[in-house]
């Protein structure tokens, strides 16, 4: 029972559109109805500005964080242990970034909120991943190329550091989320219509 409340919860959190409250909220803009459409980190840096865009990034970066430590906050304040791998919590947190109950089901691209994971379970591999993507942006100026490489480079760096294959599985899963999101992005970079970045 308290598994499923907490993949409810999970699923719940992240489906909170970060970029649709605060591009309604402050600015009354839709970022759906601008740029690449997307609700994600992104579109919110390119349609509302440096500011919305870190702190939209930010938070979803925390909706996968906190789905992630669902089960360490409950034993923290409550006595019930729950024995499944929090990392599960954490992809269903980013079911919900990518399919959100919120917001007609039309979310962001699993990046962010996938990121978020990493930090709640392995801070280390986060930063790496950081480095990957940043090294990438820098060399390709691609933010959604630089977000596929970062996942590929997650599910290596598990393969070869991890043991438990249930990780490595659900590495897998995370960085398939990613690139099945990024469709339209991998035409458009083979098409060369893919907009860069001019900040980097
Ligand atoms: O995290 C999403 C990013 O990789 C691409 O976003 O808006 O350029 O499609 P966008």
């Amino acid at each position: 029972m308290i598994i499923a409340i907490l993949i409810i919860l999970a699923y719940l959190i992240g489906s909170i559109p970060s970029g649709l409250i605060i591009g309604k909220a402050f600015y009354k803009i839709d970022i759906r109805e601008h740029g690449s459409g997307n609700l994600g980190g992104t579109n919110s840096f390119r349609v509302l500005g440096k500011k919305a865009g870190f702190v939209v990034t930010f938070s979803d970066i925390l909706k996968g964080t906190l789905a992630t430590c669902l089960p360490l906050l409950l034993s923290l304040f409550t006595d019930i242990q729950v024995n499944v791998n929090p990392l599960i919590f954490g992809v269903v947190a980013v079911i919900g970034h990518m399919y959100p109950i919120f917001a007609g089901f039309k979310g962001g691209k699993a990046v962010a909120t996938s990121a978020g994971i990493l930090l709640g379970h392995e801070p280390l591999m986060f930063l790496i991943i950081m480095v990957v993507f940043f090294l990438s942006l820098y060399l390709s100026k691609y933010v959604s190329l630089s977000s596929m490489i970062a996942g590929f480079a997650g599910l290596v760096y598990s393969i070869i550091l991890w043991d438990d294959k249930l990780l490595i599985a659900i590495l897998a899963i995370l960085t398939i989320f990613v690139v099945y999101r990024h469709r339209a992005n991998i035409k458009r970079i083979l098409n060369k219509t893919e907009p860069k970045i001019t900040w980097l």
